[in-house]
């Protein structure tokens, strides 16, 4: 059990990517807090989830909102393992986008996420140890029409990364991002519906991802393996950004 001991927060751990990761973490030994927006949602995640004695527990919070980003980091806290997974990735044409729209995605995607991350922080550093796993898209180092601020939320996510991994590196916590491709997930059907089907057939592995498989990267950078692993994307996405 690769985690046993640890404590880790998995936003967006009701849904999708998360959730898998939330079963995932539990099976290696985690303590695991998931979050989400929606408490019914969240409740029926944990029972799924299904840690025994307990091991999961939903913490209810919007990311886009700083009041409930600061609220997570105190109930939440202090954890050893942060997986910035929770995302806000709605479509649109760059010539159709709103400002609503552009601004929900940065601060969830953005700010929220900067903000979770340097509140949970100093707990880390104060142990001289700790892991923030950051879930991207391949759509941060790919042209993706439709996915304009998305892609753009992304890449900043992944410049963040590699900040962290400067600035704490020499306090002993490690900070990596995974970068998946097309995925099948509720949230995904619901933005790009066939979309995301016929994206994967074009990729050089000719299908979408099953969430387990990218909540396994997410594992790995995670955990005690990925110890000399710090400031990197992993790409996991079928060997879209290999041609
Ligand atoms: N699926 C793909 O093809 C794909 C590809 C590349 C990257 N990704 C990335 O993978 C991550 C997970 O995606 P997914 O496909 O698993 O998504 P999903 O199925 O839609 O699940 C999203 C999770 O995040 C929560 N969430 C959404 N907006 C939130 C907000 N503003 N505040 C707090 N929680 C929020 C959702 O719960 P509530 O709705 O209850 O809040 C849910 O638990 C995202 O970062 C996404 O960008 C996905």
């Amino acid at each position: 059990m690769e985690l046993q001991g640890k404590v880790a927060l998995i936003t967006g751990g009701t849904a999708g990517i998360g959730a898998e990761a939330a079963k995932l973490f539990v099976r290696e030994g985690a303590e695991v807090v998931i979050s989400g927006r929606d408490k019914e949602r969240g409740a029926a995640a944990v029972a799924d989830i299904g840690g025994d004695g307990g091991r999961v527990r939903f913490v209810q919070a919007d990311l886009g909102d700083l009041d409930s980003v600061r609220n997570l980091a105190a109930e939440a806290g202090p954890v050893d393992i942060l997986v910035n997974n929770a995302a806000a990735f709605p479509t649109a044409a760059t010539l159709d986008q709103d400002v609503e729209s552009f601004e929900a995605m940065f601060d969830t995607n953005v700010r929220g996420t900067f903000f979770l991350t340097a509140a949970l922080l100093p707990a880390m550093i104060a142990k001289g140890e700790g892991s923030v796993v950051n879930v991207s898209t391949m759509a941060a180092s790919m042209g993706v029409p439709g996915a304009s601020v998305y892609s753009a939320t992304k890449a900043a996510l992944e410049s963040l990364t590699r900040t962290w991994a400067a600035e704490f590196g020499a306090r002993g916590v490690r900070v990596n991002s995974v970068a998946p491709g097309p995925t099948m997930t509720p949230g995904v059907l619901v933005e790009w519906g066939d979309g995301v089907e016929a994206l994967g057939n074009t990729l050089p592995l000719g299908r979408t991802a099953r969430p387990q498989e990218i909540a396994e990267a997410i594992l790995y950078l995670a955990s005690p393996r990925a110890g000399f692993v710090t400031g990197a994307t992993l790409a996991a996405d079928g060997g879209a950004t290999a041609v």
